[in-house]
């Protein structure tokens, strides 16, 4: 298992270009699903959750190319032959979002048999929303031994309001629609950009899809979809990460190729914080300050402040003078990293969804445990800051969605490099 070494204290200086947004990249790789002719998708960062899909998506059939290289980050798909409509616990035990290809296959194939994810490291997480909404659509659905199985000749339009704000139930439900015969509304959407990027793939492969980004989606089914090229948006937590990385060590970064549009609520948080930034279109300008103050921080949907970006800015309330209160409205135990943080001397008490963590606190190196994706970054941040060595383990958490993040971080003067183990890998725990 490899691990991260990090020497904290010096202040990032430079330019970090961001790569493309793994949650856009996922479902986009699941609607090329919906049509026989090649779907090509530039800006796929280079992670694990998308070799997880390539695998996925080979395993029914499809013809996935993938080449990273230093201008383009590409890949195509071709889903002509599909022999087996399936996910495998194998393949959904390491990457929920698996369950993305659910509507995808029963809507072109008739049916669909995927693995039930289980439970995860950040909370129960059920999928029992997109069940619904398939069954709106028509599908007759059976679980048995650990599957879903979903079985429609033609799925049908239909009114579906999500009990709960989805996000990949919304993309889920988003393309199943697509073929389905009439029109379907779906009422109580995610606003995420990422759903949005996901209706412009769609459109562009012939679908009519109106409304995505608001929470009321409209999608007038069509018989067919067709190939298309299309370009994933910035990665917003990655970009969001690493700003939260110069404001933390008192830097001085350009965070490139990034959408602040889609930041607005952390750009605000850390405002509040003390914290300056500038931006253009396509890049954020944030200056550290060695005098943070406390902000309160609560996760919701978006545009709300993400869960996706909750554990990173822990790490900020650990250094700002003040108390913070950080409430996840999200997930009921994403919390894992503060038992690590209070290890290098952060002083944070949980008490049910709340975090109170009282700053500004030194911390100081030591050997931690990522927990999951999210979690893995804010103990690189942490460390960051720290005083003297910290070793981070089970760092295959971070390979699952931040691109070279070492190789990025030693860019801009962090002292942080990998070792490795020799040991039999161990998979992900799928959380976010
Ligand atoms: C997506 C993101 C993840 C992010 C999360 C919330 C991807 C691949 N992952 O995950 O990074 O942390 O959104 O922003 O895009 N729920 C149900 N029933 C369902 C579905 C969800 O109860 O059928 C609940 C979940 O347990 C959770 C809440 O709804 O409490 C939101 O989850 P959801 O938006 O579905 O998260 P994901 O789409 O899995």
């Amino acid at each position: 298992m490899d691990k991260f070494v990090i020497r904290g204290g010096n202040p990032l200086l430079g330019t970090i270009r961001v790569s493309g947004a793994k949650n856009a990249a996922l479902p986009a790789m699941a609607a090329a699903l919906l049509t026989e002719e090649p779907v090509i998708l530039e800006n796929i960062p280079q992670v694990r959750d998308i070799e997880t899909t390539r695998k996925l998506l080979t395993a029914m059939g499809a013809e996935v190319e993938l080449g990273y290289g230093r201008a383009q980050h590409r890949t195509t798909i071709c889903c002509r032959n599909l022999n087996a409509p399936e996910a495998s616990y194998e393949l959904v035990k390491t990457m929920r979002a698996s369950t993305l290809v659910l509507g995808p296959l029963v809507a072109r194939c008739g049916r669909a048999r995927v693995s039930l994810p289980g439970g995860c490291a950040i909370g129960t997480r059920p999928i029992d929303l997109h069940i619904k909404g398939l069954e709106r659509l028509g599908a007759k659905i059976n679980q048995e031994h650990g599957y879903v199985e979903a079985v429609a000749e033609r799925l049908k339009g239909a009114e579906i309001t999500f009990d709960k704000i989805t996000v990949t139930g919304t993309e889920d439900l988003l393309m199943a629609a697509t073929l389905a015969e009439g029109e379907t509304v779906m009422q109580n959407c995610a606003r995420e950009p990422e759903v949005a990027d996901l209706a412009d793939l769609l459109n562009k492969m012939g679908a009519k899809i109106e409304g995505a980004g608001t929470t009321t989606i409209r999608v007038r089914g069509v018989a067919k979809l067709h190939g298309a090229k299309h370009r994933i948006i910035p990665d917003r937590i990655e970009a969001a990460t690493f700003i939260i990385a110069g404001a933390l060590t008192d830097g001085d970064l350009n965070i490139t190729g990034c959408d602040p549009a889609h930041l607005g609520s952390l750009l605000q948080k850390l405002q509040e914080a003390g914290v300056k930034t500038r931006h253009t279109p396509d890049s954020v300008r944030v200056e550290g300050n060695a005098n943070l103050k406390a902000a309160d921080v609560v996760t919701e949907e978006y545009p709300g402040f993400p869960t996706d970006l909750q554990a990173q800015y822990m790490a900020v309330a650990t250094q700002a003078e003040g108390t913070s209160i950080i409430t996840e409205n999200i997930f009921e135990n994403r919390f894992m990293h503060a038992q690590e943080m209070l290890r290098m001397g952060a002083n944070i008490k949980i008490e049910g969804r709340r975090a109170i963590v009282r700053g500004k606190t030194p911390l100081s190196g030591a050997a931690v445990l990522a927990s999951d994706l999210r979690a893995s970054a804010s103990l690189v941040l942490a460390a960051l800051v720290a005083d003297g060595e910290t070793i981070i383990d089970r760092v295959y958490h971070i390979d699952r969605g931040y691109e070279n993040i070492e190789e990025k971080l030693r860019g801009v003067g962090a002292q942080i490099r990998r070792i490795g183990e020799i040991l039999p890998k161990r998979r992900g725990s799928g959380a976010a």
